[in-house]
């Protein structure tokens, strides 16, 4: 069985990605610093799967602890998702996330290379692309300057792997550029987590539409777009975690060095109207929403040509918008049981 480390696995892509790779015979250990993590959603993965997860509590910038733990198992391959992720807080606190995001990043591949496993499935984003010159977004595109330095963290550390592929011409990684992820497992066992007041969308509806929120307010109805709001990709986070199998798959099959960077989204663009009317119909929920001004540093729309992960990976996005929000909001109402 092979041995994948999985940062950040406890998380919530993190979590239902252990979950498809125990689903695929897989052996997942997972390292996680509990920043924006809850020790219970180990017990959930366990219970999903069945069995017992091996999980390292700690930090990936612990270069001992990564040199036990390459040291412990063979580490066939690592899933980098550990990451801080808020675009709010990294205006407000840049320094964390330069430190965690890129420290986190250079420690692994440092751990990586000295114990001789490459390998690596690093989570990207969509983000990279900022404003794209074209519609749907394919990974030729130009790779803008970011408008948060949570965006920046993405692109140098594509920049930081891209590099150790050069010097290191062996080296074995997919780069993939997540669009925007929603929904929770069928089981309702595992999700989304947001710290606080959400500033994602479809945990701000779930919540709304479950009373802990007064309102939605949507950011901006004057776009040049179908309905005047912004138009993203939504995909499940299923979907997006069965493409890091594909990833990984594919990884220790090539026997030559690689670097690529794939997008990982459905192809299609909705609107925030068209999701909130979505979500409306799949919960039977009337949801209080205004339109309210535009959020600084939103792009108007993005959504993927999903080419390329069919193509190299074998991968395409199956579930449904509909079923993502009804997922989301299952999600949600156990929450609120617990
Ligand atoms: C989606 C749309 C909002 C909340 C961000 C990161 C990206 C990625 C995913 C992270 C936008 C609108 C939102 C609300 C609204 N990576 N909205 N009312 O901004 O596309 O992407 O999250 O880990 O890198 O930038 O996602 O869910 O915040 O917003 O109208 O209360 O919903 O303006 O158009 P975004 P989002």
């Amino acid at each position: 069985m092979k041995n994948v480390l999985v940062t950040g696995g406890l998380g919530f892509i993190g979590s239902h990605t252990c979950v498809e790779l125990i689903n695929s015979g897989f052996h997942p250990i997972v390292l996680d610093n509990l920043s924006n993590s809850e020790m219970w959603i180990k017990d959930r993965i366990e219970k999903i799967t069945n069995q017992t997860l091996t999980f390292y509590h700690g930090d990936c910038r612990d270069a001992q602890l990564l040199d036990t733990i390459f040291s412990e198992d063979q580490i066939d391959g690592i899933i980098h998702f550990a990451a801080s992720k808020a675009v709010g807080e990294s205006v407000a606190e840049p320094l964390k996330y330069y430190n965690n995001n890129l420290g986190g990043l250079t420690s692994i591949l440092e751990a990586s290379t000295k114990h001789k496993c490459s390998n690596l499935v690093f989570s990207s984003s969509c983000t990279v692309y900022g404003t794209p010159d074209s519609l749907p977004v394919d990974e030729s595109a130009m790779i803008k300057n970011a408008e948060s330095p949570y965006g920046t963290t993405k692109i140098v550390c594509e920049r930081i792997i891209q590099d150790l592929s050069k010097a290191d011409p062996s080296y074995k990684s997919i780069l993939l550029r997540y669009f925007n992820p929603i929904g929770a497992h069928e089981s309702s066992l595992i999700g989304e987590l947001p710290v606080g007041v959400p500033s994602n969308l479809v945990p701000f509806i779930t919540q709304a539409a479950a009373g802990l929120r007064d309102g939605l307010t949507v950011f901006g109805d004057d776009y040049n777009t179908k309905d005047g709001s912004c138009v993203r990709d939504f995909i499940h986070v299923t979907d997006l975690a069965k493409a890091h199998i594909k990833a990984l798959a594919f990884l220790l099959n090539e026997n030559e060095g690689t670097c690529e960077a794939v997008n990982i989204g459905t192809g299609h663009g909705n609107t925030v109207l068209e999701l909130i009317t979505a979500f409306e119909k799949v919960s039977a929920q009337k949801l209080n929403y205004t339109i309210g001004k535009r959020r600084n540093g939103d792009v108007e729309a993005v959504y993927a040509d999903a080419t390329k992960s069919k193509k190299l990976l074998g991968w395409e996005a199956t579930i449904s918008l509909e079923q993502a929000l009804l997922d989301a909001w299952n999600w949600q109402k156990t929450l609120a049981n617990n």
